[in-house]
């Protein structure tokens, strides 16, 4: 089964963006990671960014039929995005929330996620290695 792993807006620039909240991990070391657990775990990832909501909703609606699941950091859209919430609750696929830095203990605006209710679970405050622990929670989620 095949994984989309799904970064929004200014997760390009990890690495360089706000190291002391962010470390200095790029988004690049977090695929290498990712491609990593997913073998050990027998999976297909497929990773993309994009700093653009709508462009994030037609990843989310096409990976209905093509993919099992999914892993979503939405970086701030999470706290904004109605739309993508509904995107989520319209494919029905099994997804995991993920974020870097423990938003809950961070500005009070990040505290509310429009992700968490259609979601799983979510995982915040490990770092790259969220995404890790990610794959491994979804894995015994998947639809196949
Ligand atoms: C983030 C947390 C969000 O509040 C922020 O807007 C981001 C990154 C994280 O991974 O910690 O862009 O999603």
């Amino acid at each position: 089964p095949s994984v989309l792993i799904l970064n929004g807006p200014n997760l390009n620039l990890l690495g360089t963006r706000q190291p002391e909240v962010y470390g200095s991990t790029t988004l690049a070391d977090i695929e290498k990671l990712c491609t990593a657990e997913a073998a050990r775990l027998e999976l297909e990832i497929a990773f993309e960014q994009s700093n653009h909501e709508g462009a994030l909703i037609d990843l989310i609606h096409a990976a209905r039929g093509t993919h099992a699941g999914i892993i979503l950091n939405a970086g701030a859209y999470t706290h904004t995005s109605i739309a993508l919430m509904d995107a989520i609750a319209s494919v029905e696929l099994p997804l995991v929330e993920v974020h870097l830095s423990n938003i809950h203990a961070r500005e009070s605006f990040r505290h509310t996620s429009y992700i968490a209710p259609v979601a799983l679970g979510q995982i915040c405050g490990f770092g790259a290695q969220g995404y890790v622990l990610a794959l491994q929670a979804l894995k015994g989620h998947l639809v196949t």
